[in-house]
Formats: structure tokens, C-alpha cells, sequence
């Protein structure tokens, strides 16, 4: 089973990047993190990096037929991108969003997310660790996925 990691507008520059706000870690350390963890379960991951919202929907389409699961941190884009929304819910592969501060303790535009309601679930606020929680919350549920379509198949098998 397969991970797909999407990463919005100028999460290229964690670790540069308002500090106080976004923690010294570079965006290859937390993907190392993933990878490991990723390994440890057996899933494949893949890492996607764009400042371009247009990329963000091409990758997240590109999905279909290649992803189980999909991570992403859509950044800027969350508080204004119905494209990007639209993708996910066109797909249908189970999402889970990120956010490395917690938006609903910011600014008020950063308050809304038009990515959330087509998510299986969002993690705000954890830092970089919320990247290792949405890898538990996305082998969860392609667990329980794998689960019901081998008790499906078993149930057809049986008549
Ligand atoms: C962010 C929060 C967004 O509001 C912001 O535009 C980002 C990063 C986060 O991870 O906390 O670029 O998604």
C-alpha cells in the first residue's frame, strides 16, 4: 500500500521560515521521519513538494490508481483553494490534512480550512510531529480499508 505526501506553498522552507511559528525543522528531516516510520509498516511512501496550486490538483489526480492514502498540507492554499478541495473529493482515497501551527489559534482568515470537510481527519497544531501522527492515522484506517475488503471477499466467497 501506497502513501502520497503533498506539501503546499513554502513548506520548501521550514526550518528558514518564521521559526517561531514553524519550528527549526527542514522539510527533508520531517520526510525522513515519515520514510522510516513508513518502512517500519511495510507501506511505500512518495513526497510531493509545490508552490503552485494548478501541481497541487494535477498530483493529488494523479493519485487514482496509484495512492491509498494521501497526507497532505495544502499551507496557504487551505484557507482559499476550492481546487484543491474539489481534488480530494474527486479522488476519493482517504486524506488526512496537516498543519504544523495551529490555525484556529491565528489569524482569522487562517481559521477556515476549505480542506477539512473532504478529509478523513486534520491534525493542527502538533509541530512536525503531527506529520507522525497523521502516518498512524493514515495506516489506521488503510488497515481497517484492507480489513473490510477481506471480510467482503470472504462473504462473497461463502455465497
Ligand atoms: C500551515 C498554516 C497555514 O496557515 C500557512 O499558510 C502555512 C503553514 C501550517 O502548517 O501550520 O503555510 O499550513
Amino acid at each position: 500500500m501506497k502513501v502520497v505526501v503533498i506539501q503546499g506553498p513554502n513548506l520548501n522552507m521550514l526550518g528558514v521560515r518564521e521559526q517561531g511559528i514553524y519550528g527549526q525543522m527542514k522539510l527533508e528531516d520531517i520526510h525522513a521521519q515519515m520514510k522510516a516510520f513508513a518502512q517500519q509498516q511495510g507501506l511505500e511512501i512518495e513526497f510531493f513538494q509545490s508552490n503552485l496550486e494548478g501541481e497541487i490538483v494535477d498530483r493529488i489526480q494523479e493519485c487514482v490508481g496509484d495512492a491509498d492514502g494521501i497526507i497532505i498540507n495544502p499551507a496557504a492554499y487551505t484557507h482559499t483553494s476550492v481546487a484543491i478541495r474539489d481534488a480530494i473529493a474527486a479522488v476519493q482515497i482517504p486524506t488526512i490534512e496537516v498543519h504544523l501551527s495551529n490555525i484556529y489559534a491565528r489569524e482569522e482568515f487562517r481559521q477556515k480550512s476549505y480542506i477539512a470537510p473532504v478529509c478523513a481527519g486534520q491534525i493542527s497544531g502538533m509541530g512536525p510531529f503531527g506529520y507522525h501522527l497523521a502516518m498512524v492515522g493514515i495506516t489506521q484506517i488503510l488497515n481497517e480499508l484492507k480489513m473490510m475488503k477481506e471480510a467482503q471477499q470472504k462473504a462473497q466467497q461463502q455465497g
